[in-house]
């Protein structure tokens, strides 16, 4: 490696387990994360029915990994069908940002899952989300305001898409 090149990180992916569960409950329950993810609050045992059927194998339509930097799980990346097309996403513990993690785990993701056309939908103010997809090969696509729901704030969003 010259000197100028930046180390890769240590991450892997790995399939879901109910342990993780608790872990990343936690890591979307800090308000900063979800201020960038423009998330609303989730109550644990929200969380865990949306997990449980991903680790019971019940959920074909979810394809889910979790992170894993050095061998601790800093976080997950997955797809889902949503109105009949793939939508990928991802999210880190705050403690793991900035480390270059979101870019590698979602390379690893794009090589191991090859389904294709992949949407990605981000907030326009999410930088660091913009940039992970940009990285990773994906291309604008369209921009709108999306409305408030039970599960995210109202804001601009950018869709993006792998073919
Ligand atoms: C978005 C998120 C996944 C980024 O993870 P990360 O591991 O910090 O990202 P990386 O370190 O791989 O950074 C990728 C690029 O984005 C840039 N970046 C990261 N955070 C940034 C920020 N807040 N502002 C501007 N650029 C940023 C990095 O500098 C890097 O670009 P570079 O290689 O050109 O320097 C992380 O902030 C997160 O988990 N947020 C909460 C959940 C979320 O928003 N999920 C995505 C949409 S639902």
């Amino acid at each position: 490696m010259s000197s100028n090149e930046k180390p890769q990180p240590n991450i892997s992916l790995r399939p879901v387990c109910a342990e993780d569960s608790p872990i990343l409950h936690a890591f979307e329950s800090d308000p900063v994360w979800r201020s960038v993810a423009m998330m609303k609050p989730r109550s644990k045992e929200a969380f865990h029915r949306i997990w449980d059927r991903i680790t019971s194998g019940e959920a074909t339509d979810i394809i889910q990994r979790t992170i894993l930097y050095d061998g601790e799980v800093c976080g997950t990346v997955g797809a889902r069908i949503v109105d009949d097309q793939w939508h990928v996403g991802y999210g880190l513990g705050a403690q793991y940002w900035g480390r270059g993690i979101a870019t590698r785990a979602l390379a690893l993701y794009l090589t191991e899952v090859s389904i294709r056309p992949l949407i990605a939908t981000t907030a326009a103010s999410n930088a660091g989300s913009i940039r992970v997809l940009e990285k990773n090969g994906f291309t604008l696509q369209s921009t709108r305001y999306a409305p408030e729901t039970d599960r995210w704030v109202g804001c601009e969003e950018l869709r993006f898409v792998i073919q």
